[in-house]
């Protein structure tokens, strides 16, 4: 079995962090009831199904057929493109970041590209070094007709037809809406192999359906234990009682300093390159669901807190100037990681230089574990509220709990807010516009 992420919100509390950010034991007591009633509306929706993606990491025979499937791409495929956006693209992406330079990782496959943007140069300079032959593209689209992936299809489906002739459809591999959408079609009038993604379940919540699951099989990378951290999350996450669920006090932690203490952004700040990935996928996540003009009962409430990414030790010659002396408006979420898997000793080579020398003999994992332990220690004094999310290890099974966690936090927010996560209407109006400039 894999390792767990623990939480830690002792530094969000007034006792630690004090004025002017401090949640008090009141603020917490307060908001009780209205936490509860957001729990029973959560556990009522899975109940009638209107929640499916608490329930995708249960279904083995899907990860069953993209094992079987993916098996055999493995071996044919030098090359695996992704073509997707948003959250077709950024799950994916961040799975691949976090896990698939992991020694325990299978042996070695198809490289994973992820163009996710429609820029030209870098779009142009992939296709250039891709060798068509031996490449296979994977098309993500929930609802089929997203401009940048359609874009990017009808490209590689040119050149491939041009190269391969027939055997084009070989090349392809669609995930899409099982029953709806242009690329569902095509996929039954062309005979070109898919994937369903759940219905119910849109783009930001669907790192567990095929979406995140086939890119992550192609990529070698243990789904399985992915799926079984988060299971244990979802079953962490029902608990109603909110001190022993982690997912219900990061989110209601940070609807109350939004709320109550006007803190507009939160830093999601891992000390561990693999883990920025994360942080992409949850800006997502917390931006898109719950970024909102008008709430449940169709008032207007504009509500939102930005999520932003930092990257510690890089960061803190950067961005942590402002953290610790800007405005009084952040909160910072740590990724921490305990055991990186390797470690590299700093040697000690200048034993006649005292400043040089004190450093030999230290480990980088030392270090960067020092360098965040020492910004959440200098927060503190500043009065800057944190909270650290602990990975003993970086592996399928912690970043499974890790994800489900976030998932289950933000449905939880939107519920204690009143707001509908899982729509984006903000979004439509460019994609209505994008057509409109391109038409004529
Ligand atoms: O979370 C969402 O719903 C969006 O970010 C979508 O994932 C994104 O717009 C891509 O949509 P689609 O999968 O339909 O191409």
């Amino acid at each position: 079995m894999g390792t767990k992420v623990s939480w830690n919100f002792d530094n969000l509390l007034m006792g630690n962090v004090g004025k002017p950010l401090g949640l008090t034991e009141e603020a917490f007591s307060g908001a009780l009831p209205q936490a509860q009633r957001a729990h029973e509306d959560l556990m009522q929706r899975r109940e009638r199904g209107d929640l499916p993606f608490y329930d995708l990491p249960k279904r083995g025979e899907i990860v069953a057929e993209i094992l079987e499937y993916s098996a055999e791409v493995r071996r044919r495929f030098t090359d695996v493109v992704i073509l997707g956006i948003g959250g077709s693209s950024l799950g994916p992406a961040a799975l691949q970041t976090a896990l698939g330079r992991n020694p325990d990782n299978a042996e070695s496959g198809p490289a994973l590209h992820f163009p996710d943007n429609v820029d030209p140069f870098e779009f142009d300079a992939l296709l250039g070094i891709l060798d068509l032959e031996n490449t296979l593209f994977n098309v993500v689209t929930k609802s089929g007709g997203t401009p940048e992936t359609v874009a990017q299809y009808l490209i590689v489906r040119e050149r491939l037809e041009h190269k391969l002739g027939d055997r084009y459809r070989e090349h392809l591999v669609f995930t899409t809406d099982p029953q709806k959408g242009q690329l569902r079609q095509l996929a039954s009038e062309e005979d070109i192999r898919t994937f369903s993604i759940d219905s119910g379940v849109g783009g930001r919540f669907s790192i567990l359906t095929p979406v995140g699951l086939l890119p992550a099989a192609l990529g070698g990378l243990d789904v399985k234990g992915l799926c079984e951290g988060a299971a244990f999350a979802a079953e962490e996450g029902t608990n109603g009682n909110i001190s022993d669920n982690p997912a219900y006090r990061f989110a209601l932690s940070l609807c109350l300093l939004r709320d109550n203490r006007g803190v507009g952004t939160v830093v999601m700040m891992p000390y561990c390159n693999r883990l920025l990935g994360m942080a992409d996928w949850f800006r997502q996540l917390w931006a898109e669901s719950l970024g909102k003009k008008i709430d449940l009962a169709g008032e207007e409430i504009f509500w939102g807190q930005t999520p932003e990414k930092a990257l510690g030790a890089t960061d803190q010659h950067s961005m942590v100037q402002l953290y610790m002396e800007g405005p009084f408006d952040k909160v910072i979420c740590f990724l921490e990681v305990e055991d990186h898997g390797v470690d590299v000793v700093i040697p000690r080579i200048y034993p006649q230089k005292p400043d040089l020398n004190f450093w030999g003999g230290h480990t980088l994992s030392e270090l960067i574990t020092a360098e965040k332990h020492a910004t959440e220690e200098a927060l503190l004094q500043a009065g800057r509220p944190s909270m650290t999310a602990l990975f003993p290890r970086v592996d399928a099974y912690s970043v499974g709990h890790f994800l489900m966690t976030l998932e289950i936090a933000t449905v939880f927010a939107g519920s204690f807010l009143g707001i509908n996560p899982l729509d984006q209407p903000g979004v439509e109006l460019g994609k209505v516009l994008t057509k409109k400039r391109l038409s004529g």
